[in-house]
């Protein structure tokens, strides 16, 4: 799919020759700007009552005299801001999609001010989520007509901004894409060694170095947290790093760390099986850094980004982890395994101490942790924890303007209680209350030479039911966050340099 800007000519937006225009009307009042026949339609449809001026309207046109565009929608928005461009593409296209359009144009009509870059990012990623469908192990899923280019309509004096704003969508959509097709792969596909596959596959494709740690190197390593949880399962672990240098050598990275649990049947200590299903997307961290390295990569961001994701299934085996093992993390504490469910703490704790060795500016690690952050948070924002308050105000704010919203979640030292063990220094578990917050408590025993964030995805990396599938969540964040770190591009040289030929 490709996206452009268009200025339109004298005849304005009647003259756009596309399958499909999609007209997003601003505002409370119908707007002044909008005349000729596609203004009559709309003034007709207000004063009939088959559009108003409110959330929710959508009004589709076929062929109107006078228009070039095949199809109209007219769709209402209260704003231009990335939010009700969201919306209003998401109502919008529904009516597209199913008509064979293989262009599409969108205007906003109404009030001044209208587009601005984050809102054409909005409308680029809303454009992809209405239209991705999962095919891999679904060849008879129905097909979509494929739309080919999105044309943004707008006057000379947005292109540059707009243009911008639509190439940061691409970049961004193509990793929120990555992370949708990887969590919803089945856990048969979606294996360890696929998620290193696919980092491999992204390093040659994108520029990235990648490295694949596994059983033995780990082993070597020390990193017996990790190989506990993997040593119950037939499928390899496989432990990933990534790196993107954009910027210079002696800049400190910044770190994701994607818990990578391909399957969680919770082990020994078995989870129910209604809904186990959904443990395949117990990678929805791991898709997420992936996702986010693509994204960075693909916009060859100036900053420096290592991806690290330690990646296993959590089975029960005659050779798997049980109740009561003590077992010794990377860091040395050791830890009393008193749950097996609780398995994504015991990788995370690995990879963060792992981290260290960057010497990095920021660690974020992202996780399905806990059941409890969905009972906490339900599924519109991710859970936040950091023991650092500029960074944890740097990810909330990327959230809010990335349309991928979290919740800054406590830590303090009274929940640690929670995790004494006679036997070990610490529990995996403590009681079921403010369960979110005693994982997060956990991994913060593994952080003190790190500024950290922990974000808590239970809740949003996928939905159940009827639409159940990955979201894709939170690549916007990380990747808004990532870039907000990012050197401004070096200008396009101006004067011929040798070597460079000038185009015309
Ligand atoms: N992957 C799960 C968390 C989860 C459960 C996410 C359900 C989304 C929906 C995690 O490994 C887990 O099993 N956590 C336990 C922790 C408990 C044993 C302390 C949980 O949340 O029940
Ligand atoms: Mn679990
Ligand atoms: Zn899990």
């Amino acid at each position: 799919m490709d996206f452009n800007t268009l200025v339109p000519g004298k005849t304005g937006l009647a003259g756009i020759d596309v399958d499909a225009l999609l007209l997003v009307v601003v505002g409370a009042k119908m707007p002044a700007t909008l005349e000729g026949p596609l203004g009559s339609v709309i003034a007709e449809a207000v004063a009939a009552g088959d559009f108003a001026l409110k959330a929710g309207q959508v009004l589709y046109a076929h062929r109107v005299a006078g228009v070039k565009a095949r199809r109209v929608s007219f769709v209402w928005a209260p704003d231009a801001g990335p939010k009700a461009m969201r919306r209003a593409v998401a109502a919008g296209v529904a009516l597209v999609k199913s008509g064979g359009a293989s262009q599409m144009a969108v205007a906003v009509t109404g009030a001044a001010p209208l587009m601005d870059a984050g809102a054409a990012e909005a409308l680029v990623l809303a454009v992809h989520d209405a239209t991705y469908v999962y095919r891999a192990t679904k060849p008879s899923a129905p097909s979509v007509p494929k739309l080919e280019r999105v044309t943004l309509v707008c006057n000379p004096a947005e292109v540059d901004a707009l243009a911008a704003g639509l190439a940061r969508g691409e970049a961004l959509a193509a990793g929120v894409a990555l992370a949708r097709e990887c969590a919803n792969r089945p856990a048969n596909h979606c294996t360890p060694t696929y998620l290193a596959e696919q980092a491999q596959k992204l390093g040659k494709s994108h520029g990235l170095k990648v490295e694949v740690l596994d059983r033995k190197d780990c082993e070597r390593l020390g990193m017996g947290s990790f190989l506990s949880v993997a040593q119950g399962s037939e499928q390899p672990p496989k432990f990933i790093v990534m790196r993107w240098m954009g910027a210079g050598k002696d800049v400190a990275p910044l770190v994701l760390v994607g818990k990578g649990i391909t399957f969680d049947t919770g082990g020994i200590s078995i989870k129910p099986a209604a809904e186990m299903d959904e443990m395949k997307f117990d990678m929805g961290g791991a898709a997420s850094v992936l996702g986010t390295m693509r994204a960075v990569a693909g916009a060859k961001a100036r900053v420096n980004l290592v991806g690290l994701i330690p990646a296993c299934e959590n089975m029960p085996s005659g050779r798997a982890v049980k109740p009561g093992d003590v077992v010794k993390s990377l860091s040395g504490q050791t830890i009393e395994i008193l749950n097996t469910d609780a398995e994504g703490r015991l990788i995370l704790c690995d990879a963060l101490t792992y981290a260290e060795r960057f010497k990095p500016a920021a660690v974020v690690d992202i996780a399905t942790l806990t059941g409890a952050c969905v009972i906490a948070l339900g599924h519109h924002r991710s859970g936040l924890f950091s023991n650092d308050e500029a960074l944890a105000g740097e990810l909330l704010a990327a959230g809010e303007a990335a349309l991928d919203p979290a919740w800054r979640m406590p830590l303090d030292d009274e929940y640690d209680e929670a995790l004494k063990s006679n036997f070990a220094d610490m529990a995996n578990v403590g009681p079921r209350a403010g369960g979110a917050i005693t994982a997060a408590m956990f991994l913060k025993r593994f952080t003190s030479k790190l500024r950290w964030a922990h974000l808590d995805i239970a809740g949003t990396a996928w939905r159940s039911g009827a639409n159940k599938g990955a979201t894709g969540r939170p690549v916007a964040l990380l990747s808004r966050w990532v870039l907000s770190k990012a050197a401004a591009p070096a200008p396009a040289a101006k004067s011929g340099r040798a070597g460079r030929a000038k185009k015309a």
